[in-house]
């Protein structure tokens, strides 16, 4: 994502590749199923996919008009547009800053994940208990992080190309590969029930829980409201067909996702012998079920270590976006150079990755919110910062430049059949709904309201 790469995607495949890579990651494998799971199986799915299509489209869609109609990056494409909004542009390029550390702790953990099912210890990992004692050490788990974060700026560094060309081959084998690991599990013993759970909607598990989980979540997988679209929006060729992209995109997102969820939920019920309190498991349920799913399968140890290995390239992809938009933010909020950026997003990075892997071990009386440090970051950033920023987004284009800008855009290059979703949605759902969100998120953070 250099400046010199600017409008250099090789055509519409090329761009919905890279959006992709940015989109699929631990989002969809790791994240999705646990709130699927914790949230109402069926009724988040719903939720969510109405979600995706809705605000999610709404949003995509002028992040990238915005992007590339002034061919800038977030801060400079607020700026651009209108000098004194600038600093909105601030509030979205700064969130990827507080995800970073943290998604290198889940990465590490894939990383080790990936050594433990290499050597042959799938039935060791499957043990009850494994997780959690290994992400409680002081150590190891900081290590593997760190690995993460330094396999991830390899990349920042020596240029995406290479990455870009293996992900056009492992994203579609861990598709393929997830599609085989969803189908052995919903064919276990005991599964069918979790299938249920999992796709057939039950209103009775509905709370306002289930929407605020799905529209963070909505927003984390999707890379929105972070200021990585509109640098993708940049280097988009105006004449590639905005709407027909995002759809793709927003099939494959969701795509993965539900087959993550067909992958882990299901075996719940099968592997925990009915025990629904697996399904509140939270952050480590993929890491806990999984494994069970590998250890029961002839050549489990084989194919465990295949799939955490292209997990690990999912989410080294979205990584390296995540760190570039972080690297631009310093770079062209504070005018700093590439190399002084990148040591302070080092520092940054190590630096709130060490408590939040301690805080599921010695630090786990530590508990910001009444939650792990880990969840603290994932809280303030996917349900306090992103809808703030994708608030200030609508109320941009609304109210500041105007609905038309992001329609003439997109219409510049094909349809825009969503056309009249797309203005509702920006100038009365989105806000009304985004502020609701957020004041009932800060009521229940100073405690005044229970979620
Ligand atoms: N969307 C990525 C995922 O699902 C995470 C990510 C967030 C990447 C923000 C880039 C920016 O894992």
């Amino acid at each position: 994502m250099n400046q010199t790469e600017r409008g250099s995607f090789s055509g519409k495949l090329g761009y919905i590749l890279a959006v992709a890579g940015s989109a699929v990651g631990l989002g969809n494998i790791w994240r999705f199923p646990y709130l699927a799971a914790k949230y109402g199986g069926g009724i988040f799915l719903l939720v969510y996919i109405l979600l995706t299509l809705t605000f999610g489209f709404t949003l995509v869609a002028a992040e990238t008009a915005l992007g590339r109609k002034t061919g800038k990056s977030a801060i400079a494409a607020f700026g651009d547009l209108r000098k004194k909004y600038k600093w909105m542009g601030f509030i979205n390029a700064i969130i990827p800053i507080f995800i970073v550390p943290y998604y290198c702790v889940i990465g590490g953990w894939v990383m080790k994940y990936f050594a433990v099912f290499v050597t042959g210890q799938a039935s060791a990992a499957a043990k009850d208990g494994f997780f959690g004692s290994y992400i409680g050490k002081s150590g190891e788990p900081i290590l593997w992080a760190v690995l993460f974060l330094a396999a991830a700026l390899i990349f920042v560094f020596v240029g995406v190309g290479g990455i870009e060309k293996a992900s056009k081959v492992l994203m579609p084998l861990l598709a393929v590969l997830s599609v085989i690991i969803a189908i052995y599990s919903v064919t276990r013993p005991g599964s069918l029930e979790g299938v249920k759970y999992y796709i057939i909607p039950n209103f009775k598990n509905f709370s306002f829980k289930t929407i605020i989980a799905a529209l963070g979540q909505m927003f984390y997988s999707l890379s929105i409201a972070m200021g990585i679209l509109f640098a993708y929006g940049s280097y988009m060729d105006k004449k590639i067909n905005m709407e027909s992209s995002i759809k793709q995109i927003e099939l494959f997102d969701v795509g993965i996702a539900f087959i993550a969820g067909l992958m882990i939920i299901p075996a719940v019920f099968s592997f925990s012998h009915g025990d629904a309190s697996a399904l509140q498991a939270g952050p480590g349920l993929m890491f806990v079920m999984l494994p069970k799913v590998f250890a029961s399968m002839k050549m489990g140890s084989v194919i465990g270590a295949v799939f955490f290995l292209l997990v690990f390239f999912a989410a080294l992809t979205s990584a390296i976006s995540l760190l570039e938009a972080s690297i631009a933010f310093f770079m062209d909020g504070f005018k700093l150079n590439r190399i002084t950026s990148c040591i302070l997003m080092i520092i940054i990075a190590v630096g709130i990755a060490i408590p939040c892997s301690l805080g599921n071990g010695i630090w786990a009386g530590i508990t910001p919110l009444n939650m792990d440090i880990l969840s603290f970051f994932d809280f303030v950033t996917n349900s306090l910062l992103m809808p703030i920023a994708a608030l200030l987004t609508c109320f941009f284009i609304s109210n500041v430049v105007g609905v038309e800008t992001v329609i003439d855009e997109i219409k510049s290059s094909g349809a825009f059949t969503r056309e009249k979703m797309f203005v509702v949605t920006i100038k009365y759902i989105a806000p009304i709904f985004l502020l609701v969100i957020l004041i009932s998120s800060i009521l229940s953070t100073v405690g005044l309201f229970e979620l």
